[in-house]
């Protein structure tokens, strides 16, 4: 038998890297083997990962010599950074550049960097709609990936660009699943207006992650952007509400309420809507749904993920 190609995962017992993890393994007969990176080989999801069949081996992304290792030999490495372990663009831009420099020393022949847009492009510092974060973004958990992108073309690296979207696991684990609004309804609440939002399960990006690598060829060198769904607000509570068997409604508030909202990074999210709502199409066209089923054909819709993981979604 060939050997495989190794697939060196970061963040692989997180949703990204994780979803990969299993693509790969559930895979036997693809021709990839996957190497997944933790910072804890003796964690209960690393050891969970060996048990499946992953090679699983330390690193960290805040160092560099760590991810030199564990990319060593590898033919490909799926990068993503972690804003909200620590809120720092800074870090988030350092940590892509020692995964770019840690490909380019293990000569790496493609990497996927799990990116997102720098909406500096679409909303310059001088632009007063919305505040200026942090002293040099608009959103800065999208400013620093989007500006990392730079880092790994520098390096000239066999780089596929990820655009990823919304994950709908938000509903479960991110504190923005229906809750009761002041007129006693269930709701969900974003700052989207009538905008449709690209969304995906979670799960599927590690899936198109997968059907990347195994393409190759055209991709490595293009931005790509993947989701499972563009919907409205209307339309993601329309779906909650069949679902769940409960009423929900779509409550919208402007983002400048909600940047208000209080909970750690609610300006940044409250920006990152604003710059969703307000430039949805193209936002939306950077994501092709065909696109997304062409690499992963097991792509799921919102209600057929809401079918799998929707009674993890807690209501009131
Ligand atoms: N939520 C959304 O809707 C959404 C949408 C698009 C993009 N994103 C982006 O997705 C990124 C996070 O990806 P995710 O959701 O897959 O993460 P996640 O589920 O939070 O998992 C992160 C995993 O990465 C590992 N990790 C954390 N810090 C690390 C470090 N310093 N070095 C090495 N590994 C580390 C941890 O594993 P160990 O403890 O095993 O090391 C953890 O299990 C964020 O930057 C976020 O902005 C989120």
């Amino acid at each position: 038998m060939a050997t495989k190609k190794t697939i060196a995962v970061v963040g692989a017992t997180g949703a990204q890297g994780g979803g990969l993890v299993r693509a790969i393994l559930s895979d036997p007969q693809g021709g990839f083997a996957v190497r997944a990176l933790t910072r804890d080989v003796n964690s209960d999801k690393a050891k969970e990962l060996a048990k499946l069949g992953a090679e699983v081996v330390a690193a960290d992304v805040d160092d560099l010599e760590s991810l030199k290792r564990a990319f060593q030999g590898a033919y490909g490495a799926f990068c993503v950074t972690f804003f909200w372990a620590h809120f720092s663009p800074e870090r988030e831009l350092a940590n892509a550049a020692n995964m770019a420099q840690a490909a380019k020393h293990a000569a790496i022949q493609h990497v996927i960097w799990s990116t997102l847009e720098d909406t500096r492009k679409w909303v310059p510092l001088s632009d007063n709609r919305m505040p200026t974060l942090m002293g040099k973004y608009k959103v800065p958990h999208l400013d620093a990936k989007g500006a990392a992108n730079q880092v790994f073309a520098d390096l000239g690296l066999p780089v596929t660009f990820l655009l990823t979207s919304f994950y709908w696991d938000n509903f479960i684990y991110f504190g923005m699943g229906p809750k009761k609004g002041p007129d006693g309804k269930l709701a969900i609440t974003l700052p989207m207006g009538d905008k449709k939002l690209p969304g995906i399960a979670a799960e599927d990006i590690g899936r198109c992650a997968y059907g990347i690598f195994k393409r190759g060829g055209d991709l490595i060198g293009r931005t790509v952007g993947i989701a499972g769904e563009h919907l409205t607000g209307a339309e993601m509570a329309a779906a909650l509400a069949r679902a769940l068997g409960r009423e929900i409604v779509y409550r919208y508030v402007p983002p400048e309420v909600y940047r208000t909202f209080g909970f750690p990074g609610a300006d940044d999210l409250g920006n990152m809507f604003q710059y969703n709502r307000d430039f949805s199409e193209a936002f939306c066209a950077a994501r092709d749904l065909a696109f997304s089923r062409s690499v992963n054909p097991e792509l799921a819709t919102f209600s057929q993920w809401l079918g799998k993981e929707g009674a993890r979604i807690t209501v009131g």
